[in-house]
């Protein structure tokens, strides 16, 4: 941890929107009369019929409900994009950065007002309808947020699924939540290698069949279309018509469904809604990364993944801003990409994951100061905790000292930014994701949930509602209240450990529960299990998280195999392979041990602290292993650990 404070800049807090004397008095607002406050910025975006009540929330665990602007109607695409058009037509609203640096587009508010209306129509024609649910698979082109807004525009409920999951993955997602139709492209394409997206959905639609496959061409690979079922979206957009008129839709309707892994079970369906996410995710667009007209802003996220949703498409098409969206990777062609790309583009305002600022940072400090960057203002954090070290390398190299960074901490499940500094306001400590977002009230609870005053460490709880907030599970609203409201009776319970400085600061230090965060990816450990045990011979595994350079937590699997098999290095390698095809890349073991016996209370069940402990590699304090059923596996574990310093 570091100590070292960085002033507000003189420069930073001239511009912008919210210096500290607002921000102390506009909290304060926040929290003692979120009826004024929140009733005066839902104005920020246009409604159809205006609200006339703002919060109707209740944490009570018995009563998990929430709801703001509950008799509002708005259309999320038109506050996107039909707003901007008298003002803003011709302005760029997405900037395209292909993979290919030879690769870029340009799309104006008009562009956007076009596809979107368009694509909205071919999904009419493909029979859908308000309500219903839209699977998205594809790579980062701009039809992504076409086919998303294009959702909202209708009323169709988007769930995107990140392009890097398997065919399995995905068919557990369409099933969830029982979508008809889902939206793909041919091919993907990143670091110069194709993904077979459209022969992924294939495998998925076998398991779980689906009316509807809309297909976007990208690579023009060869690919297989199943008639009756399959369309290519070039020959459906050039048959409807480019106007749709948008549905009037409730505040609290379903914009979309986003699959996140938990500690236990599959992935849960977040589901968020139009009013109060559209506002939360304009407003702190709008202040956290101190937006004003005109400024180019870079979000390096996948919209797979809730950044992309609320900090590539919504936040800033809402406010009108032009973002940009990147079909690539950090390191292709070469680590200096990111920066090339800044130049190329002039981007303002740069927001990306520490593990991807960890990649470059070993990759030497020449790909970025051979270039520019003298358009940047602003720099961002999000996905995991970031180490001094990193964000010193990050305000140094690449912001040249003069950006400051917004280390924002936040969840698929809070919709929006909760925990940040705002660039003209909050003074910054290296690793500190600072200070609440307006109308958020964290608290620290010991394991008890004993309320913690002061400088304090334990569990990070949000004791009442903020606009953005997850509603429900999807079709499991007992499941919400069981992930959420159950641990701490009355509190939203984030999942991370945090700890509060003496200034009220507050540091993430990371889950507190059986989630893990590789590369600024959330993995269910669980997951990874009942991948491994789907495994013929695999008897038993159990998967903990342990600290790595780049990718922050990396997955650490024991494995326990069935009676007579040969614990080769051939198999930890079709391990691996089995777990891509069975969840994705992502979910790739780093280090497979081969355990004979895993350490087991008499009761059965695991102790994860003492495997976390040897995944470590810091087992002199494994802490008390009498209560073992048999102490003696603990020595093998320890013999044979993967993880040597
Ligand atoms: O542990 C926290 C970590 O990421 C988790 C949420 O993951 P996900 O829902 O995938 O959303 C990621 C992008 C919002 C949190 O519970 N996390 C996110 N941002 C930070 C963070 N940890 C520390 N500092 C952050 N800035």
């Amino acid at each position: 941890m570091s100590d070292t404070v960085f002033p507000v800049p003189a420069e930073v807090a001239a511009r912008a929107h919210i210096v500290d004397a607002q921000y102390q008095e506009m909290y304060r607002r926040s929290v003692e009369d979120p009826d004024g406050f929140w009733g005066e910025h839902g104005k920020r975006i246009d409604w159809i019929k205006p609200y006339t009540r703002v919060k109707n929330t209740s944490f009570d665990y018995h009563n998990v409900s929430i709801k703001w602007f509950e008799d509002g109607t708005l259309n999320v695409s038109a506050n996107c994009v039909d707003r901007h058009l008298e003002k803003r037509g011709d302005k760029p609203a997405i900037i395209w950065e292909g993979d290919d640096p030879n690769e870029h587009k340009v799309i104006t508010y008009n562009d956007l007002h076009r596809e979107v209306n368009k694509f909205a129509n071919v999904l009419h024609g493909q029979g859908v309808k308000k309500g219903d649910r839209v699977t998205i698979y594809m790579p980062m082109i701009p039809e992504a947020a076409y086919a998303m807004l294009a959702c909202a525009r209708i009323g169709a409920i988007h769930s995107v699924v990140f392009g890097g999951f398997s065919p399995d993955s995905l068919a557990q997602r369409i099933e969830d939540c029982k979508s008809e139709c889902v939206i793909t492209a041919d091919e993907g394409l990143r670091g110069g290698r194709k993904v077979p997206l459209k022969s992924n959905v294939d495998k998925a639609a076998e398991k779980a069949p689906v009316k509807s496959v809309v297909v976007v061409r990208r690579t023009g690979g060869d690919i297989a279309m199943r008639e009756g079922r399959d369309v290519w979206y070039h020959e459906e957009a050039d048959r409807v018509s480019d106007h749709c008129r948008p549905v009037e839709m409730n505040a609290e309707d379903p914009l979309f469904i986003l699959y996140t892994s938990g500690s236990t079970g599959k992935p849960k369906g977040v589901m968020h809604t139009s009013g109060g996410y559209l506002v939360y995710a304009s407003m702190t667009h709008e202040y956290v990364f101190d937006y004003h007209e005109g400024e180019i802003y870079w979000c390096t996220a996948d919209v797979g993944w809730v950044t992309g949703h609320s900090y590539i498409v919504y936040g800033p098409l809402a406010n009108g801003a032009t973002t940009l969206m990147f079909e690539g990777v950090p390191t292709y062609p070469g680590p200096g990409r990111f920066w090339e790309v800044c130049d190329k583009h002039d981007v303002n305002i740069f927001y990306t994951a520490p593990t991807a600022i960890r990649a470059l940072m070993g990759a030497g400090d020449e790909h970025v100061t051979q270039t520019s960057r003298k358009s940047l203002r602003l720099l961002g954090s999000v996905g995991e905790p970031i180490n001094p070290e990193a964000w010193t390398w990050y305000y140094n190299v690449v912001g040249d000292g003069r950006c400051p960074i917004v280390d924002t901490w936040w969840q698929t499940e809070t919709g929006g930014i909760l925990i940040t500094p705002l660039p003209g306001a909050t003074d910054l400590k290296p690793g500190s994701a600072t200070r609440p977002f307006f109308g958020v009230q964290p608290a620290i609870v010991d394991s008890e949930g004993k309320f913690l005053e002061g400088a304090s460490e334990g569990n990070l709880v949000i004791t009442d509602s903020w606009p953005g907030q997850m509603r429900t599970v999807y079709g499991d609203h007992e499941r919400f209240i069981q992930t959420y409201f159950a641990t701490y009776k009355g509190q939203y319970f984030t999942g991370d450990g945090c700890r509060r400085d003496e200034d009220g600061y507050y540091w993430i230090t990371g889950r507190v529960d059986d989630v893990i965060n590789v590369s600024g990816h959330r993995m269910g450990t669980a997951e990874v299990e009942s991948a491994l045990v789907a495994h013929p011979k695999v008897s038993e595994a159990a998967v903990v998280g342990y600290p790595h350079d780049i990718k922050g937590q990396g997955i650490y699997a024991y494995v326990t195999l069935m009676e007579g098999q040969e614990p080769t290095d051939e198999l930890k390698k079709e391990l691996v392979r089995h777990v891509r095809n069975e969840i994705g890349p992502i979910a790739s073991p780093d280090l497979i041990q081969f355990a004979p016996g895993l350490p087991k209370t008499r009761s059965g069940k695991i102790m994860r602290r003492i495997l976390r402990k040897i995944a470590e590699d810091s087992f002199d304090s494994l802490g008390d292993t009498s209560t073992l059923a048999d102490p003696t596996v603990v020595d093998d574990l320890i013999d044979n650990r993967q993880n040597r310093a």
